[in-house]
């Protein structure tokens, strides 16, 4: 075993828990709209044990996971660098995995100040909103994974 491929299985293990508070999160969100139809006292109880686990899952999986995934892939830069030096960061498929993973970060925090809109009434969005919104992660994910496993470059 080598220090890469140890960075290179905690960098996934971490990415696998992020994609899933990612997926599971808006799901959350759109069951909280839908309660909207609902009446009372349903409504208020429904929305209260949602609303703790939409908490539970940002504080609990979502944070830690985007911060160790942040970790791991810095680590594994930081070993990239050293063993092929700084120029892989400006190839295509280093351009796009990063990209997507800024997107990425953008859409966690996105998430994120929604749960306070979603907790104090103040938010916009409709169920299906979240529903449409669901596979963002996903179809960015497929451009990360499948950039770096295959290290594509034009022509
Ligand atoms: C959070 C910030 C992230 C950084 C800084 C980062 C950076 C990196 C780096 C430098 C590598 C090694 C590339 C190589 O030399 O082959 C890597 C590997 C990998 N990354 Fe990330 N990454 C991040 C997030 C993600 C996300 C969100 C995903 C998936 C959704 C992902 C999926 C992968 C996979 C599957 C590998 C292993 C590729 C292989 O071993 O062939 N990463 N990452």
């Amino acid at each position: 075993m080598n220090t890469y491929d140890l960075a290179r299985g905690l960098h996934i293990l971490a990415v696998i828990a992020w994609m899933a508070g990612l997926l599971f999160l808006p799901r959350l969100y759109a069951y909280d709209a839908e309660q909207q139809s609902k009446s009372e006292p349903l409504k208020s109880e429904m929305q209260g044990l949602l609303r703790l686990w939409q908490t539970r899952v940002l504080r609990i999986i979502l944070n830690p996971a985007m911060i160790l995934a942040w970790v791991f892939g810095l680590w594994l830069i930081h070993i990239d660098v050293s063993a092929r030096g700084p120029g892989f960061l400006a190839e295509p498929w280093m351009i796009a995995k990063l990209s997507g993973v800024f997107l990425l970060s953008g859409w966690h925090g996105f998430l994120s100040a929604q749960r306070k809109k979603i907790a104090a009434g103040t938010s916009k969005y409709s169920s299906k909103f979240w529903r449409m919104t669901n596979e963002v992660p996903f179809v960015l994910a497929i451009i990360m994974v499948l950039s770096v496993t295959t290290e594509w470059t034009f022509g």
